[in-house]
């Protein structure tokens, strides 16, 4: 039977396990026609534990079937996060007769030798095996595959390196801020490429690293390169090029590019395998290890992002990675969009719809210095409060009064990372996506995106747009409620 989804902040259109706990996207991989997703989770739970990897499937990125799960724990090993590749040319030897393709899925194994000392533990890479589409694994006989003897040595990014032939694994030093390259021909035997970093943000451990080609905006054909990274709690990202040995880093020292500057995006990873001239879609997880085992959901917990797609802009030096929510997600607007069209507010006005299953865009001109915005989620006393500064040209989501917040005092305090919006012609734009406890804010094409989780009751529906210090001028707003994918 299909599960209900209808508990209380029960995402409707992004994805969470029907029951148990959930963190990062694993394996994401594009073959005959199916987008996978494999998932970290928890087959015994609602907190983190006895990682494996569970399973879900897609045609669209929005609509999820839910397999067995994929690759479980075993006696020895923890299944942490990795990917998945199409084996095309049987590199590996997988196959069993000729003309099978098999599914690779890189995974960091974590040993604990002794149960009862959980922090001596070990990490090395496994490989696992498909045959028949993803839907059944076999762990290698031979693994680990790459073993440094290290205790942090994880997250393996595997990608098919086409102009040299080979197979390159990205993976994180977590302590030391270091991603490296290995490369191989059959993903059972690496060898040692080069090592990126320390660099930009090493305020937290590095983990989740990926590496992919980006088309760049107005260059038709023309890709750049771009590292991403976490770092606990944020993400972050570096542009350059990549000769098949060395990522050659052309951000500058100073500056840390964020795909997202909300409080909820972590362990951000890229499809494999997607058809030429698809865009990369990149998935995160739409949460934050600070309290992130102590939201208030059950039978669930955690959920993943919107899948977003990809494209790089170039503004004099400087490189922006623009993010749009997959175009798939508009199969889910529901009936007509209610619609403002050139209207001037001063003060604050309700819009003439409702909904904690929305999503909204406008474009606005902010009064000079003043303070514009948008409160979704809202009742008499409750809201979460999206806002654009104009004289500081920040951006602002604001969850400290938006709902339930008790459950984590640092949630409770929390207000997300203000960020600088280049503007054209003063005008913002604001894509905007309420999914019951998540919120996710695109700004200006994506240039900018907050991603952030609120708990708000039944009740706090309403929509309002504001403009403090001045009248703010509303070009368009529109507003769809959407339908519930479950
Ligand atoms: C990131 C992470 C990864 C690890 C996994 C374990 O959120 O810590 O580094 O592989 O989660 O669940």
């Amino acid at each position: 039977t299909k599960p209900a989804y209808k508990e209380p902040y029960r995402p409707q259109y992004h994805f969470s396990p029907h029951h148990n706990w959930t963190n990062d996207p694993n394996g994401l991989v594009y073959y005959k026609g199916e987008y996978h997703l494999f998932y970290q989770y928890n087959p015994m739970g609602n907190t983190w534990g006895h990682m494996s990897w569970a399973h879900a499937i897609s045609k669209d990125l929005v609509h999820w079937q839910s397999l067995p799960l994929a690759i479980p724990e075993d006696e020895k090993n923890m299944i942490f996060s990795g990917s998945c590749v199409v084996d095309k040319n049987n590199s590996s030897g997988f196959a069993q007769k000729p003309g099978q393709i098999p599914l690779v899925a890189v995974y960091t194994a974590h040993i604990i030798p002794d149960k009862s000392k959980p922090d001596d533990y070990l990490q090395n890479q496994h490989i696992a095996y498909s045959l028949d589409d993803g839907r059944t694994w076999t762990k290698y006989s031979g693994n680990p595959v790459l073993d440094l003897h290290k205790k942090d040595f994880r997250d393996p990014k595997v990608f098919w390196y086409e102009p040299g032939k080979k197979w390159i694994m990205v993976t994180v030093l977590p302590n030391e801020h270091i991603v490296q390259f290995h490369g191989s021909a059959d993903l059972k035997t690496w060898s040692h490429l080069s090592d990126f970093g320390p660099a930009g943000d090493t305020n937290g451990i590095w983990e989740c690293p990926d590496l992919l080609q980006v088309p760049v905006i107005g260059q038709a054909g023309k890709n750049k390169w771009v590292l991403l990274n976490s770092q606990q709690f944020t993400m972050q990202y570096f542009v350059g090029e990549f000769d098949g040995t060395v990522f050659h880093n052309e951000t500058p020292s100073d500056t840390v590019l964020r795909p997202d500057y909300g409080p909820d995006f972590y362990a951000g990873i890229t499809y494999n395998n997607l058809p030429f001239g698809h865009d990369p879609v990149l998935l995160g997880w739409a949460n934050n290890w600070k309290y992130a085992q102590n939201i208030p959901t059950s039978p669930w917990r955690s959920a993943m992002s919107l899948p977003r797609s990809l494209r790089l802009k170039k503004d004099g030096n400087t490189w922006t990675l623009l993010q749009q929510p997959v175009k798939s997600l508009q199969t889910l607007r529901g009936g007509a969009p209610i619609v403002w069209t050139n209207k001037t507010i001063t003060g604050s006005q309700d819009f003439p719809a409702k909904g904690q299953v929305i999503e909204l865009e406008t474009a606005l001109f902010p009064a000079k210095d003043g303070v514009c915005g948008i409160r979704l989620a809202a009742g008499k006393e409750q809201a979460i409060i999206i806002s654009y500064d104009a004289a500081s040209q920040k951006l602002t989501v604001d969850r400290s009064k938006a709902g339930s917040n008790s459950f984590d005092n640092q949630f409770a305090n929390f207000s997300s990372a203000a960020v600088r919006v280049p503007l054209q012609n003063t005008k913002l734009r604001l894509h905007v996506f309420l999914d019951k406890s998540i919120l996710e804010v695109y700004a200006n094409d994506g240039a900018v995106v907050l991603t952030t989780q609120l708990f708000p009751d039944a009740g706090l529906d309403g929509i309002v747009f504001f403009s403090e210090k001045g009248a703010m001028r509303i070009l368009s707003a529109t507003v769809w409620t959407l339908r519930s994918v479950w």
